[in-house]
């Protein structure tokens, strides 16, 4: 059920900071953590935040010894200004859920509506009696509001209730001293620089330490009891303060309209917040949330996966996809964190997680936000070009490993700059958004220039070997358990890809959009036999294979080292990168995520389906699984190869990955990756989807103990539904024109309002 995706039915404080990350709201502008209105005590963990995406912060990167090309700052995705809180007092007793009696409670993620609800019954310690029931939303609508309605039902007593609701610029972000995945500095990063009020719209205006960006909150609360009302201010934040006399029976409401604007979009982030803040008290929460269903309703029409016969796991389902879009952005400022906007782990950073794993669930849902994705890269192209030329190269962008700004700020080289195919992931979402959508206008005013710019780069990074061979030298591919490589067979996989598809742009501009060529030839200075350069290197890329083990090494030293013995690896030393030097990992055959078995997924090209097999078999045994990216991986090609346990057994553990917290952390942040990935294990696995040259195929193969699975894709303006049992199939085209795809190996044309079985 949608409406009741997930539900807390008991306080375990243990296990708030995590039900924090797993109740967030966000719109992918954004995000505020599940914390409690009235906040908890301080012995009882809880990591409350609120984020503006992109809104960030920068830090001085510091290296006893620096080396030349090592980025100089750190970019941190700032706890902004805090406007979830309200205060409850009953007479003299002030509420927490953590002294009285709690006679029921509830919290519920409601995907349909797009709120959180927490109903909590609760009986203070001298006997004030209420019901208090709290409903959160971020505006799908109007990405700048966050929404509380606050309704207190006094049940059994006379007197003064207090609500004080307010904004404050007391926050500050977590730091660890030993978790790569999480940022080192910490802190409060806000200097307020004013407080102010109009018209009964209180703002609260920050600017940061280092990166001189401004962030405005700004406050309306609205209640129709008759109550008294007063302000009360500090340096650092504002409260408004109700104060109502109330019988037993009553019941009070309260409507807090919070506004998040920004300099980093905004001219005049204050102007701005006043005005929207403004519309949306006229609105008023009622109407806002009959806006918000109407976004999700359409949201979900496209994007609902149906499973039969596995509540769990269809729970999982939908809770990921709900999580998706609270992530991503609709703006050309940012994207998708590998956290979304739900904490702070990996600091509110951008990676290949975003093109790799997420990406194809918008495109294939909502192609006109997959677009907007590509966007932000492309508005990025300077920086990854500035990059480029800190790397040596004299052509071309090479996009940062992890960034907010568009500037690299992975301190740790081997396994954040050296990943060179950050290139060829985000120019394969560029192919998949030209072949998925047929949207050649957008080749020839963005595509292609990323195309070529990345192209260049791995060009140059490789060369020409004394057989002829094209070959790429020190990088480091997916798999970050091994590092700084020759000849990464997933790095040269997708380079050839790129290269191959430089030469299919170029030739498609100069057919449809010669114009269009001739300025990004003039603007980037390319001529055609830098592209027949490409092409040549693609046609002797150098791809390993191990002609004894039947495998494609992961890359040319790979078989060398020494099998890290995993059956007799204690529990707790994993994940790994937590209890080893990078370079004891880095000397053992052993693999964090899938690497060449993802190469397989991507671009299967002619390997035969023997070989794919070998390699699934060869790294299974050796992969930890420590990365949150990697059992949705081996889930599809588990189904690709035929083994349906396995398919199950890691979908399961993908699908439930934040809501089971089963890599540990999911209080730092959901993963978004691991959900983007999920969906792809839907579809790309169990319904057996691929897509190549303007061709569909499906060949589902769903769980035995499923009986059916139910999803849509949008392709070239058409939506496909499809259906399929353990036995059948059924294909529906419910909008666009006839299409043919291949289901079983079998070509079906698809005309409208026909079904196809
Ligand atoms: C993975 C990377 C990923 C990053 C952010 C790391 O643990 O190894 O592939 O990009 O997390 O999700």
């Amino acid at each position: 059920m949608k409406s009741r995706l997930i539900a807390e039915n008991q306080l375990v404080p243990e296990q708030l900071a995590v039900n924090e990350t797993l109740f967030h709201v966000a719109n992918g502008y954004i995000g505020v953590r599940g914390s409690f209105e009235e906040g908890v005590p301080a012995e009882v963990k809880s990591i409350r935040g609120t984020y503006i995406n992109a809104f960030y912060d920068t830090e001085k990167l510091h290296y006893e010894e620096r080396y030349t090309g090592f980025p100089d700052y750190s970019q941190c995705m700032l706890n902004v200004i805090d406007a979830q809180s309200i205060k409850l007092y009953l007479d003299d007793e002030e509420f927490s859920m953590f002294n009285g009696r709690i006679v029921s409670y509830q919290r519920t993620l409601d995907a349909e509506n797009g709120t959180v609800n927490r109903t909590v019954h609760w009986v203070s310690p001298q006997g004030r009696e209420i019901i208090l029931t709290v409903k959160r939303m971020a505006s799908f609508a109007v990405k700048e509001a966050f929404l509380i309605s606050y309704h207190v039902k006094c049940l059994n007593f006379k007197g003064l209730l207090n609500i004080i609701s307010n904004i404050t610029a007391d926050v500050s972000n977590m730091s660890a001293e030993f978790d790569p995945r999480l940022g080192t500095s910490g802190g409060n990063r806000l200097d307020v620089s004013r407080i102010n009020s109009r018209d009964d719209i209180f703002s609260l205006e920050c600017k940061t330490r280092n990166s001189g960006l401004s962030a405005v909150c700004t406050m309306s609360n609205k209640m129709d009891n008759s109550s008294k009302r007063m302000t009360a201010e500090t340096s650092r934040g504002v409260s408004e303060i109700f104060e109502v006399e109330v019988e037993s029976g009553d019941e009070i409401c309260l409507e807090k309209f919070a506004v998040y604007t920004d300099s980093v979009r905004f001219e005049q982030p204050l102007e701005e917040g006043f005005r929207i803040n403004r519309e949306i008290y006229q609105a008023g929460f009622k109407q806002m949330a009959a806006r918000q269903r109407q976004y999700l309703d359409s949201f979900w029409k496209n994007a609902d996966i149906t499973i039969e016969g596995d509540a769990e796991i269809q729970n999982g389902i939908r809770f990921n996809m709900y999580q998706l879009l609270q992530s991503a952005s609709n703006d050309k400022y940012s994207n998708i964190a590998a956290k979304g906007l739900s904490g702070e782990g990996y600091e509110g950073h951008y990676f290949w997680d975003t093109e790799t794993y997420i990406y194809p669930f918008f495109l294939f849902t909502n192609p006109g936000l997959a677009k907007n994705l590509l966007m932000f890269r492309y508005n990025t192209l300077d920086g990854a070009r500035k990059r480029a030329r800190e790397m040596a190269h004299s052509k071309g962008a090479l996009f940062p490993w992890r960034t907010i700004n568009g500037d690299e700020c992975s301190a740790y080289f081997p396994s954040g700059t050296a990943q060179y195919h950050i290139n060829t992931d985000i120019a394969h979402a560029v192919i998949q958004y030209w072949q998925v959508t047929g949207d050649t206008q957008f080749m020839a005013d963005f595509g292609a220039e990323i195309l070529f710019e990345t192209a260049r780069v791995l060009y140059d990074v490789g060369h020409f070997r004394n057989d002829g061979k094209f070959v790429i030298n020190e990088v480091t591919g997916p798999d970050e358990y091994t590092a700084c490589v020759n000849n990464n067979y997933y790095t040269n996989l997708t380079t050839q890809h790129l290269f191959e598809y430089c030469d299919s742009a170029w030739k498609m501009l100069k057919q449809s959009f010669p114009a269009a060529l001739d300025r990004l030839a003039e603007k980037i200075n390319i001529v055609f036999e830098e592209i027949a350069e490409f092409k040549k290197a693609a046609c002797a890329m150098y791809l390993p294979f191990d002609k004894k083990l039947q495998i494609h090494p992961q890359d040319d030293s790979f078989l060398e080292r020494k099998v890290w013995d995993l059956d007799n690896t204690p529990k707790e030393k994993f994940p790994l990168l937590l209890h080893y030097h990078p370079l004891h990992i880095y000397r053992h055959q052993v693999c964090k995520q899938p690497d060449t078995v993802l190469a397989h997924f991507l671009l299967e090209g002619q390997v035969p389906l023997e070989i794919i097999k070998n390699d699934y078999y060869y790294y299974e045994k050796i992969t930890t699984h420590d990365s949150s990216l990697s059992t949705c991986i081996f889930s599809i090609m588990a189904s690709r190869i035929g083994d349906k346990k396995r398919a199950y057994d890691y979908f399961s553990k993908t699908a439930r990955l934040d809501l089971d917290n089963l890599q540990g952390n999911t209080e730092h942040g959901i993963h978004t990756a691991a959900m983007g990935g999920m969906w792809m294990a839907v579809v790309f696995g169990f319904g057996g989807m691929r897509f190549n040259g303007g061709q569909l195929y499906f060949r589902p193969n769903i769980p035995d103990c499923w009986k059916s699975i139910e999803f849509k894709v949008v392709y070239r303006g058409r939506v496909l539904q499809i259906k399929a049992t353990g036995t059948d199939t059924i294909i529906k085209l419910l909008d666009g024109d006839a299409i043919n795809i291949y289901l079983n190996d079998k070509l079906l044309k698809l005309e409208p309002e026909e079904v196809t079985v």
